[in-house]
């Protein structure tokens, strides 16, 4: 049995199922993959705890206790301050929200746990934005794992697909609804529900990001299609280089009438391939019954990838929540190891 210790860093909702889900599948990893993922530390911005590697295989906290009453919770400790490299290393999953502009404070805990030969498996897409030459130059030339699936819609397997199951083709379009948020809301609209009822219901199903700016206004959108083109294409374009729009301003109205002409409303992520650029954007998109993405409901997501030679495969599904994004990191984990 190989046995990985886990650091997670940011306990909100993501990090939170993140927990759950490592205990609820912890014996089916090792019965399934001889792999056994114990929860070594736990940090947020007000503290830490971490437990000896024996301690923590035997004891496991319940994942919902409040963290801060606890014992073993020590305040003020900071994950930089851990001397990751006298222990045996394994894998910091980062579940922290970071400025998509300096990266920080994720950018300092990922390089932090690089530097210390530990994998990362990140679900904070700042330190991604900001510096992801960097990373993933520092990981692969220190052969470690840094995977962020969880980054480019999560459930929805959009970057497996594109660089496994795609191998070998040329992908000349990419088209995708990669943002739960603002599907869930142009489809709400689509049944009665105004703008900020559909977003209030968002919010509480843990779909949105803690600050919806991100998703309504496009940007959560724009930095997954960035971050897909830098990684399928190995671009070096810049989040200010994806032209993008949002939902801002879109009225029931609008969104009732397209529908009675049996149309659909998506907030799509393009990248489209010219002969001598890519051009990147989120745009409000009117589709009909034809599109592949046309059926894509709720806060299920979807892309769709045009190839010279598989011609156009389209996943559908990978609903936007804690739990799928928390399932994501797993499944990053496990192909660390396997
Ligand atoms: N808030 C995002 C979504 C999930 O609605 O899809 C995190 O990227």
């Amino acid at each position: 049995m190989k046995e990985i210790p886990v650091i997670l860093l940011g306990k909100g909702q993501v990090g939170q199922a993140f927990l759950n889900l490592l205990i609820e599948k912890r014996s089916l990893y090792q019965e399934r993959y001889n792999l056994d993922f114990f929860l070594q530390g736990i940090f947020r911005s007000t503290g830490g705890a971490f437990w000896s590697k024996q301690r923590a295989r035997e004891a496991f906290f319940y994942p919902d206790e409040q963290l801060e009453s606890k014992t073993f919770w020590q305040s003020g400790l900071n994950f930089l301050d851990l001397p990751l490299e006298k222990l045996a290393p394994g894998v910091v999953v980062l579940a922290t929200v970071s400025s998509l502009k300096t990266g920080e404070p994720g950018l300092a805990y990922l390089r932090h746990a690089l530097a210390q030969g530990w994998h990362v498996v990140t679900a904070d897409k700042g330190p991604l934005v900001a510096h992801f030459a960097e990373l993933m130059t520092s990981a692969r030339t220190s052969g470690l794992g840094l995977k962020y699936s969880a980054c480019t819609a999560a459930a929805l397997p959009a970057l497996d697909v594109a660089l496994t199951a795609l191998a070998g083709t040329e992908i000349i379009r990419v088209e995708g609804i990669l943002n739960g948020t603002t599907n869930y809301l142009l489809t709400r609209m689509e049944s009665g529900l105004s703008y900020e009822e559909a977003l209030r219901e968002a919010q509480q199903k843990g779909i949105a990001e803690p600050d919806p700016t991100r998703d309504v206004a496009g940007w959560d959108t724009a930095v997954k299609i960035l971050l897909l083109a830098r990684s399928i294409f190995g671009l070096e374009m810049s989040l200010e280089d994806v032209q993008r729009e949002g939902l801002t301003g879109i009225s029931q109205e609008e969104v009732e009438s397209i529908v009675q002409q049996g149309k659909a409303l998506k907030l799509l992520g393009i990248i489209e391939r010219q002969p001598n650029k890519f051009i990147l954007e989120v745009k409000l998109t009117v589709l009909s019954s034809a599109h592949p993405l046309f059926y894509v409901r709720g806060a299920e997501k979807g892309i769709c990838f045009t190839t010279d030679t598989m011609s156009q495969v389209t996943v559908i599904g990978g609903r936007s929540d804690p739990r799928g994004a928390a399932a994501a990191m797993l499944k990053d984990m496990i192909n660390i190891f396997i």
